[in-house]
């Protein structure tokens, strides 16, 4: 290699700095030839035993480690904060921005070359992502792959996607707690992150959409010898991008953006891409607003049959031939020419590839929408902006007037969703305020609220809702959600009132509150801001500078990429 690798500051030269960052690493085992120069791998291990999704990862990495070893290199594994969406609390999204600044200084910090990002989880993706691009190395990402498909009683269920759907039908009390109980076994089957197209398949589909990750990459399950081998080539390609010094900022383009928003689209992604692909666009520096979500993404047919838009699972997916096939499906639409962490382009990595169940990845003509992606919508009610997936909501009630039942915190709508003597019909509109980037705080997921009982019984299964919330990707409904600003800093929405009448015209893209202007001063003017949950610490950084919703949810200081220049010597 021609030029003096970064790694070389650290392990190069015959000083007592040297000798330093030497010694110490050969407690390790390493020999005197692991510092000769070959470039050195940061493996960048989300692995916890409180993210099960990722579980698995201590054994994956083996892999990988062998593939760089095979190409000449050094690799060197390291843990950083891992974001497991099942168990953290208030929300794993609070510490998106935490895990990303973890793992920017840790690739800055340390005598590495290239970095092997390890994801699986939701958002152990995209704080990766983040991370690195502060830093530009040459960065390839390996996500963990999905679990096999759910069984319960011969048929096949999904995570998450049924989770919602048996909730609702013991409510309903159309479906046994026995029943319940034993579908919590049966969905959670081998290794692996969520296997419906929710937001951890979603992110591993984007990383390969972006060209961030080698082909096939989102859809091998995590216990198919494929994912084995696919970490084995991914420890191998890094070494190569080293030498090529091909970096995140060359792969991430407008143009891979552009390409990962319709294949969001053609896949029936999770709406929890918008807000990750609009902070990793910030980090690296390409231009990226809300808008661009809605104008690239609109007329993309969504042909990937999965749930929760469609009737299958990931397992399925990998089987019909993965993302490729879907690439390739609508490569019209894509810009063919973005380079990808293969060296090559888009267009060179799917030539040839076969759709091996054309009911799983749909013909054009057969699509489950013919216009997919993601609308943005405007209007008084959200003039920054608020997201709905047309894919998963109800055809009917995309262009619907009712009127708004308030919930002001997510704890309100817990203590009054199933009182008898809620004013709440089919036609209402739900409405949930307090629960975005500053108010949850960080943004939860709880935008798809389930229905009140009495109405479930009554047979209704959807209905508006409105928010400042995420909803899961495994989540569907006609759910309007990132309203911004958010009603925690007073956004129109922190000003509606039960009995108010709400506008949503999907097609329109409005979202209208029918208040005159008069009356929401009023209102405003009587606002006030309510009290964070925890002042100080993390969260209280975190309340104080995350940016809101239609540009990602970052931290405003996180914006941007800070290289990866030499610290100085710590000794
Ligand atoms: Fe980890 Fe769904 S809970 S991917």
């Amino acid at each position: 290699m021609s030029r003096k690798l970064r790694s070389q500051h650290w392990f190069g030269g015959m000083d007592k700095d040297a000798f330093i960052h030497r010694s110490w690493m050969k407690n390790n085992g390493l020999p005197d030839d692991a510092f000769d120069g070959r470039p050195v791998i940061g493996i960048c291990n989300t692995f916890s035993e409180l993210t099960p999704c990722n579980a698995h990862f201590r054994g994956l990495v083996e892999h990988i480690k062998a593939g760089v070893l095979e190409a000449g290199g050094l690799p060197l594994e390291f843990p950083v904060f891992s974001c497991g969406e099942s168990n953290l609390r208030p929300t794993a999204m609070l510490f998106r921005n935490l895990a990303s600044m973890d793992v920017e200084e840790a690739i800055r910090g340390n005598p590495m070359d290239g970095v092997v990002l390890m994801a699986g989880c939701d958002k152990t993706t995209p704080s990766l992502v983040m991370g690195a691009a502060s830093c530009d190395l040459p960065s390839i990402v390996i996500s963990g792959g999905p679990m096999l498909n759910g069984r319960l009683k011969g048929r096949t269920i999904g995570s998450g996607t049924d989770v919602w759907k048996f909730s609702e039908d013991v409510r309903a009390g159309v479906m046994s707690q026995k029943d319940f109980q034993a579908a919590e076994s049966a969905m959670s089957r081998s290794p692996g992150h969520c296997m419906t197209m929710g937001t951890a398949s979603t992110m591993a589909s984007m990383v390969e959409a972006l060209g961030l990750a080698l082909p096939g990459n989102a859809a091998y399950p995590a216990v198919d010898a494929h994912r084995a081998r696919l970490a084995r080539l991914t420890g191998r390609r890094i070494v190569e991008m080293v030498a090529e010094d091909l970096r995140l900022s060359q792969i991430l383009t407008r143009d891979a953006f552009a390409n990962a928003i319709r294949i969001n689209g053609a896949i029936g992604g999770s709406t929890n891409a918008v807000v990750h692909l609009l902070a990793i666009a910030g980090r690296i520096g390409t231009e990226l607003t809300l808008d661009d979500w809605d104008n690239f993404g609109r007329d993309v047919p969504t042909i990937l049959n999965l749930m929760p838009s469609g009737a299958y699972l990931m397992e399925d997916f990998c089987y019909a031939g993965g993302l490729p096939v879907v690439m390739k499906e609508i490569a019209d639409l894509l810009h063919l020419d973005a380079l990808t962490v293969t060296g090559q382009s888009v267009g060179a990595n799917i030539e040839g590839v076969e759709n091996y169940n054309d009911d799983v990845i749909l013909p054009r003509d057969k699509a489950l929408t013919a216009s997919g992606g993601i609308a943005v919508l405007r209007g008084n009610l959200a003039p920054g902006g608020a997201i709905i997936k047309p894919s998963a909501a109800t055809p009917a009630l995309m262009q619907h007037r009712g009127r708004a039942v308030v919930f002001e915190t997510i704890d309100h709508y817990k203590a009054r969703i199933d009182d008898p003597a809620l004013e709440i019909g089919e036609t209402s509109i739900m409405v949930l305020k307090n629960c975005g980037p500053k108010g949850y705080p960080g943004m939860a997921e709880v935008g798809n609220m389930a229905l009140p009982q009495k109405l479930l019984k009554q047979g209704v299964r959807d209905m508006v809702r409105i928010s400042d919330a995420r909803m899961s990707g495994t989540a569907f409904g006609t759910v309007v959600l990132h309203t911004a600003p958010e009603a925690a800093v007073g956004g129109t929405l922190a000003l509606v009132k039960d009995g108010d009448w709400i506008e949503l015209d999907v097609a329109g893209r409005r979202l209208h509150l029918d208040v005159d202007e008069a009356e929401l001063a009023r209102r405003r003017a009587a606002w006030t801001a309510p009290v964070p949950a925890m002042a100080g610490g993390y969260q209280g950084l975190y309340v104080e500078r995350v940016m809101q919703a239609d540009t990602g949810a970052d931290l405003d200081f996180l914006v941007g990429s800070r290289g990866h220049a030499v610290p100085r010597e710590s000794h």
